[in-house]
């Protein structure tokens, strides 16, 4: 079994994109810009947002922080969402979710500029990625993506297996792994109804659990040998830990990684490749790759 180093991918991926954008820079270019919103004090978010902005500095970006209270109103948001889409000096933000309950999280995916919207979730970007065109591909997915391809798993006329139909991560993982141009695989996709989850699982040459449920798979649960991607990233209670808690996976490490021959560990495995995607994809939006 060997483990896949996520945290050491994303540190030698940011420091290639710092590499470009000091290029960018002495050729006489601004750099990257992200901004990003953060409604409230959710703990997570406060968490990302912060792991996104250290992201910026590491690679060389600038960056802007929007930050609310969780009573602003939705009219409100869609206003600075609209000031962030003409403003000439940023090349593309995300709105931290979820949001407060009264504001409606998909109006404001969409009142963002496909053009700006690094995150890959507005329908433009999904629909375009969903037909393999050139688009910002969600942040979650892309890393996983990339972690197959600089480990060298062999993805083409395989079994891809993804626990879990998020629009965030399940829906879009499956589609890119089914595509020819990217993972090129056999994919089926079981969430909490399917009848078949467990047989189905045993199959797989590469299992993605995104199905948040923590310590879901276990041992019986995977073929010998299979390459495990755990997305999952629940906070449970640990009294040993300063902080009260610690993250847990949706795979049960324990019983599962001597069975694999390559498994992502939670922390340091998708977690850190899922921000230095969004880095990519900024850097995408400033160099207009796509659009
Ligand atoms: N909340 C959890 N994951 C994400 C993400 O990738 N982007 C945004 N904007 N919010 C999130």
């Amino acid at each position: 079994m060997q483990l896949i180093d996520g945290k050491a991918t994303a540190a030698t991926i940011k420091s290639e994109i710092k590499q470009q954008v000091e290029q960018m820079v002495a050729a006489g270019r601004r750099r990257p810009h992200l901004a990003a919103i953060l409604v409230g004090h959710d703990g997570g978010s406060e968490t990302y947002v912060k792991n996104k902005v250290l992201a910026c500095e590491a690679c060389g970006f600038e960056s802007t922080l929007l930050r609310f209270e969780d009573d602003i109103t939705e009219a409100e948001l869609l206003s600075h969402v609209q000031s962030l889409n003409e403003n000439p000096a940023v090349d593309g933000f995300i709105v931290q979710l979820p949001l407060p309950k009264h504001i409606d999280e998909q109006r404001v995916i969409e009142a963002i500029d496909y053009r700006k919207d690094v995150d890959g979730f507005h329908p433009i970007n999904v629909g375009r990625m969903a037909i393999g065109l050139p688009c910002f591909i969600s942040a979650t997915p892309k890393g996983i993506l990339e972690l197959l391809r600089r480990y060298n798993v062999p993805t083409s006329g395989r079994k891809c297996v993804i626990l879990g139909r998020s629009n965030i991560v399940g829906k879009p993982m499956a589609q890119l792994m089914m595509q020819k141009q990217y993972g090129d695989a056999t994919v089926t996709v079981c969430h909490s109804r399917s009848a078949t989850l467990v047989d189905e699982c045993r199959k797989a040459d590469i299992l993605i659990a995104a199905i948040g449920q923590p310590a879901f798979v276990k041992a019986e649960m995977v073929k010998p040998g299979a390459v495990v991607i755990d997305v999952g990233t629940t906070r449970v209670s640990d009294a040993s830990r300063k902080s009260g808690y610690r993250l847990q996976g949706d795979v049960d490490f324990e019983q599962v990684a001597p069975l694999c021959s390559l498994i992502t560990p939670v922390p340091g495995g998708v977690g850190p490749m899922t921000i230095c995607m969004l880095m990519q994809n900024t850097l995408a939006a400033a160099t207009r790759a796509y659009y």
